[in-house]
C-alpha cells in the first residue's frame, strides 16, 4: 500500500511524535527546575541531558512533514501529567513514558509508516525507539539509586566527580560540600557515570 503523506496516517502519527516529544523536553525542563531547588544537580544535569535529546527527536519527526508545510494536522493523543516534587517520581514516571514509546508507541508507528511506504519515517520511528530504551534505562538507574539513598554514597570505595568544578574526590561517602569549589554534595556524580569518560582515580 502507498498513500500520499497528506491522506497518511503517518502524518498523524509524525505530528503525535513531535507533540510527544516537545512535551517529554518541557516536562523534563520542568523536572530538572525541581531537582535543582532540592540540590539534586546531578538529576537536574540528566533531565537537562535528555530534554535536548527529546527536542532533537522532535525536530526529526517535524522534518518528516515537510510535504504538508502550510497546512494544519489535526490529530487525538493521550499525553502525561507527570506534576510531582518527588524527585524520584520524577525519575520513574519518565522511566514509565520512555518505555512505553520505546515499546509500543514507537513500533506500531513504524509498521504503520512501513505498511503506508514511509520507509525513511518507519526508519526514524524505530531509531528514535531505540533511544528511548535507553534513555528510560538510565532513568530507571538513577532512580534506584535515589531510592535507595545510595546518590551519594556507595557500599564500596568509589570515585565521584564534582560536576561543577571536575574536582575527583574518593570515598564511601559524597562530602556536604565539594572541598575546592564549595558546591553542594548534588553536584556529585559517581565516576563511573560522569560525562565524557577520560577520568580515573590518581593512584
Ligand atoms: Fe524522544
Ligand atoms: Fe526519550
Amino acid at each position: 500500500m502507498s498513500v500520499e503523506l497528506k491522506d497518511s496516517e503517518t502524518l498523524k502519527n509524525l505530528m503525535r511524535a513531535f507533540a510527544g516529544e516537545s512535551q517529554a523536553r518541557n516536562r523534563y525542563t520542568f523536572a530538572a527546575g525541581v531537582c535543582r531547588q532540592q540540590g539534586l544537580q546531578v538529576l537536574e544535569a540528566v533531565f537537562l541531558f535528555t530534554a535536548g535529546q527529546e527536542k532533537e527527536h522532535a525536530e526529526i519527526f517535524y522534518n518528516h512533514m515537510k510535504e504538508a508545510a502550510g497546512g494544519t494536522v489535526h490529530i487525538d493523543g493521550g499525553y502525561p501529567v507527570d506534576l510531582t516534587r518527588d524527585a524520584a517520581q520524577l525519575l520513574r514516571r519518565a522511566q514509565h513514558n520512555e518505555l512505553e514509546e520505546a515499546d509500543t508507541v514507537y513500533p506500531a508507528f513504524a509498521a504503520t509508516a512501513r505498511e503506508e511506504g514511509f520507509a525513511a519515517v518507519a526508519a526514524s520511528f524505530e531509531k528514535i525507539a531505540a533511544i528511548e530504551a535507553a534513555h528510560g534505562g538510565r532513568f530507571d538507574r538513577y532512580a534506584q539509586l535515589l531510592e535507595a539513598g545510595e546518590l551519594f554514597v556507595s557500599q564500596a570505595r568509589c570515585g565521584w566527580m564534582c560536576l561543577n568544578c571536575g574536582h575527583i574526590y574518593e570515598g564511601l561517602q559524597v562530602p556536604e560540600a565539594c572541598p575546592v569549589c564549595h558546591h553542594g554534595q548534588g553536584f556529585f556524580i559517581r565516576l563511573e557515570m560522569a560525562p565524557w569518560g577520560g577520568v580515573s582515580l590518581g593512584k
